[in-house]
């Protein structure tokens, strides 16, 4: 019966772009945050926020059937010949966030977790977005803004990654399904393991991955800006911009895509590195992690501040507040890089010392297009995942793995080469899981008691900034 209306609805010609199915109704997880104003942090309203899972998690089916659209890394040749029709025939489900995902939401906390064993198999991590409706994610401007969190990282081993970041979507997603079935997602990785892109199926060329049984890799990719608040472990941790030529969302494809997923890393619109502020790297070893000066045993409050003068971003600083301590990021300790904060004059300097074979994040804007993706607007991501294709070196080890530690950039972590395949993680760390709690967003100075000195030297560099743009 349900196959019968399917059929006549293609019959007569009615156009369905990736809709949604009605097997299991889809109810987001309340998760609660604050906007602020004032200062100090204690003029905070609460907003009602929601959560949507991404879609590329979600069962797809063909329309009205229990059968599979897409099952492991492969696509079903009947349902799926090629892009258009697969969009028209197959729908995404709602999902039992709990049972299926391990995702818990309640009050203002979420807590993402790594495996999860359910009824029909095992699910590997999560990407979720908050929302301001059912249909529309919420939208940030960072700019002149703070944006507060908390965070227990305890669980988080070497290779786990349990990010806090903004992307470009577009505010409603893609297709029929929109934001409520979590579509539309981008990055400046410029990701093709998306199995729809635009209301599009990605199946035509589809590569099957050979490591990670759930993905694979099509020809579409999915650009955008990317604003990444955290991206961290138990042992590493880095706040990075990744500009676009465009920040907006724009597909891509093939090689030309560049980034994680093409064999020409450097081919696309996007830069897929940024530029990281990792306080190992940049030659502070015992800043973060078990029993160091922020200690990751422990949950910590971590503050993000964009200053934005004369309207462009400027400035990005960090702030972690543990014990009721107020902690600074601590200032660059290698020869030619300075000062705890990133700015374009930042990035240059990094880009010199580094000496890495590109650095593209000055080649797609730098921090001038950072900050138009702010003006545009946002949507938050929270995710925890494991790395197929770096093992998370990048973030925690010595990247690239080869190369000599003792050169500037190399170190990330003390997390040892080569033990961070995502398989070896799955089976020795089923229960691993990252916790975020308690969001805050407002005007700098309003999320956090931020110390009179620190204000006082922000107030003093904006000062200066404006001098020097009135001298130009
Ligand atoms: C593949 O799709 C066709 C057409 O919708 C369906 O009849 C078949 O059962 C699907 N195969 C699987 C394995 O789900």
């Amino acid at each position: 019966m349900l196959y019968t209306l399917a059929a006549s609805a293609a019959l007569v010609g009615l156009a369905r772009a990736q809709g949604a199915g009605t097997e299991t109704a889809e109810t987001h997880p309340k998760m609660n945050w604050q906007e602020c104003s004032g200062t100090g942090g204690n003029s905070c309203q609460n907003q009602n926020g929601e959560i949507v899972l991404d879609a590329n998690w979600r069962w797809v089916h063909p329309v009205g059937t229990y059968d599979n659209c897409y099952e492991g890394n492969t696509w079903n040749a009947t349902a799926c010949p090629d892009n258009a029709a697969c969009a028209q025939n197959c729908e995404l489900e709602g999902v039992d966030y709990q049972a299926t995902y391990g995702i818990q939401a309640g009050g203002n906390e979420l807590t993402l977790k790594f495996v999860t064993e359910h009824e029909y198999g095992t699910n590997v991590g999560s990407r979720v977005y908050l929302m301001e409706s059912e249909s529309q994610y919420k939208l940030f401007n960072l700019n002149n803004n703070e944006f507060t969190f908390d965070v227990d990282v305890s669980e988080l081993v070497c290779g786990l990654n349990g990010a806090l970041y903004f992307v470009s979507m577009p505010q409603g997603g893609h297709g029929e399904a929109g934001a409520k079935y979590g579509t539309g997602y981008c990055d400046a990785q410029c990701p093709r393991d998306l199995k729809f892109i635009d209301g599009l199926g990605n199946v035509e060329g589809w590569e099957p991955s050979d490591s990670d049984g759930n993905a694979g890799v099509g020809q579409r990719g999915s650009c955008c800006a990317e604003m990444d608040i955290w991206e961290a472990n138990s042992i590493s941790t880095a706040v990075t911009p990744h500009s676009c030529d465009s920040e907006a969302f724009t597909e891509c494809s093939g090689e030309s895509c560049g980034g994680t997923y093409s064999g020409e890393r450097y081919a696309g619109t996007c830069d897929p590195n940024g530029c990281d502020f990792n306080p190992y790297r940049v030659g502070v070893p015992d800043f973060y992690g078990p029993g160091k000066t922020v200690d990751t045993n422990q949950k910590m409050t971590v503050v993000t501040q964009f200053i934005a003068d004369g309207g462009s971003l400027s400035e990005i600083r960090r702030f972690y507040v543990q014990n009721g301590q107020v902690i600074a990021q601590p200032d660059a300790a290698i020869e030619g890089l300075s000062g705890n904060v990133i700015t374009q004059e930042f990035c240059d300097a990094q880009e010199g010392v580094f000496q890495e074979e590109e650095y593209p994040f000055n080649d797609h804007g730098g921090m001038a297009s950072m900050s138009r993706a702010h003006d545009a607007g946002m949507v938050l991501v929270m995710s925890l995942w494991g790395d197929h294709y770096a093992h998370m070196e990048w973030l925690d080890s010595n990247y690239p793995p080869d190369g000599d530690a003792s050169q500037p950039g190399v170190a990330r972590g003390d997390c040892p080469n080569g033990i961070s395949d995502p398989n070896d993680l799955i089976s020795q760390y089923p229960n691993a899981q990252v916790k975020f709690s308690n969001i805050k967003f407002g005007p700098l100075g309003s999320t956090f008691a931020e110390p009179a000195s620190a204000r006082v030297k922000r107030e003093k560099r904006t000062a200066e900034r404006a001098a020097a743009r009135a001298r130009k």
